[in-house]
């Protein structure tokens, strides 16, 4: 039986950032948070590269699908391929303002139309056992009514939607950039808290504007859940908190150096099938974020030069040259860095070395 997912913490979808690389790599710091993939939009199944699209590595899970679409049909056929391709859960994206989502209809201008949300809940939860959630914003442009959210989420509700992660904006449909979106509409943390008190019986989660742990604990108070985009992605070990405080998780945390240790062995097993190493370092350079040799991590990991053709030894070597105390050896089954006492000189058998890096600087 699988376990029930919890949704009290969760990484958010973000469009060519949380692909199955970054995932993989944000599972080394924690254990439950629960991921969500990129938008993957549903005539893109129908008609493409459905492997491309949706395979994982069965570490990452829990893992939720974001589905991008509007035709309740095609929407009830992602889903069914999500649910065969092994995710946790199915998530309806009406948050999304981009422009271009806008032409093929789906993202946040689905806020205006509950009822075919309500259609296209109802077609996949048919279609597949797994929960099926939605994302969304708390308005359009310029109306902050809250009666707008309100019935968008009762609508939506009543089609058997138990979960309902908010995103704390409106959406401006024309005029702003989605990046813009996601900064220029104020943050209304209380209308997602008014939810939760209106709709007790349903999930719902908080996202936006979340950057620390106090915040974090706050809302938690409010609300079922929060979901962090852009803090996770910028500062990963963000997470290495969660297990413990969010669930009550005691194994130690992991340390900067043995979630570096933990990728080697998935990036060889990545290069062997033609992936470059530059696809999976480009999520890890916000590992050392806010600590004595971010700087150089981030300049090491996004070399060009010293990136072709590398493999996983090159993330040893940058430990090295970061935390020279460090045992940079992969040792599966030593215990965490965290655990041990006293650090011994790096020793590494890569072919490239902290000195070379040193050197080539
Ligand atoms: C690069 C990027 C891509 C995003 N792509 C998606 C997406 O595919 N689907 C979605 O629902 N939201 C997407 N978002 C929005 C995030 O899921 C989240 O709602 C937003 O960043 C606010 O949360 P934050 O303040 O914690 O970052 C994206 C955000 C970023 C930064």
């Amino acid at each position: 039986m699988p376990r029930p997912l919890s949704r009290r913490f969760a990484v958010a979808p973000m469009l060519d950032w949380t692909d199955r690389h970054c995932r993989f790599f944000l599972r080394q710091i924690s254990r439950h948070a629960l991921l969500y993939t990129e938008m993957v939009t549903a005539p893109a199944l129908a008609h493409g590269d459905v492997a491309r699209h949706l395979d994982f590595d069965a570490a990452e899970h829990p893992i939720a699908l974001q589905l991008g679409g509007s035709d309740p049909v095609q929407l009830a056929h992602a889903a069914r391929l999500g649910e065969r391709w092994g995710y946790d859960e199915i998530n309806l994206n009406c948050g999304c303002p981009s422009e271009r989502v806008q032409t093929g209809s789906f993202g946040a201008c689905l806020m205006a139309e509950p009822s075919l949300v309500a259609d296209c809940v109802r077609a996949m939860r048919d279609a597949v056992a797994l929960p099926v959630t939605v994302k969304h914003r708390l308005g359009l442009d310029a109306n902050e009514d809250y009666g707008f959210v309100r019935d968008f989420v009762g609508t939506v509700a009543r089609s058997g939607c138990e979960v309902f992660v908010v995103h704390a904006r409106n959406a401006v449909l024309k005029g702003l950039s989605p990046k813009e979106n996601r900064e220029v509409p104020r943050l209304r943390h209380d209308v997602v808290h008014r939810l939760k008190r209106d709709f007790p019986e349903l999930t719902i989660v908080l996202n936006g504007g979340l950057t620390a742990w106090p915040a974090i604990e706050r809302e938690l108070a409010h609300v079922d859940g929060v979901m962090i985009g852009r803090a996770a992605y910028h500062d990963p070990m963000l997470l290495a908190a969660v297990d413990w405080q969010v669930f009550g998780d005691e194994s130690p945390p992991p340390t900067r150096a043995r979630v570096l240790q933990a990728m080697v062995p998935y990036v060889a097993a990545q290069r062997a099938r033609g992936v470059a190493l530059r696809s999976i370092a480009r999520h890890m350079l916000g590992l050392y974020h806010g600590c004595p040799g971010g700087r150089r991590f981030r300049q090491l990991l996004s070399d060009a030069t010293l990136l072709k053709d590398a493999t996983g030894d090159l993330l040893l070597a940058t430990l090295a040259a970061v935390e020279p105390g460090v045992d940079a050896a992969p040792d599966p089954v030593a215990p965490p860095a965290c655990a041990r006492t006293g650090g011994r000189r790096a020793s590494h058998t890569s072919g490239i070395s902290a000195t070379k890096i040193n050197a080539e600087r």
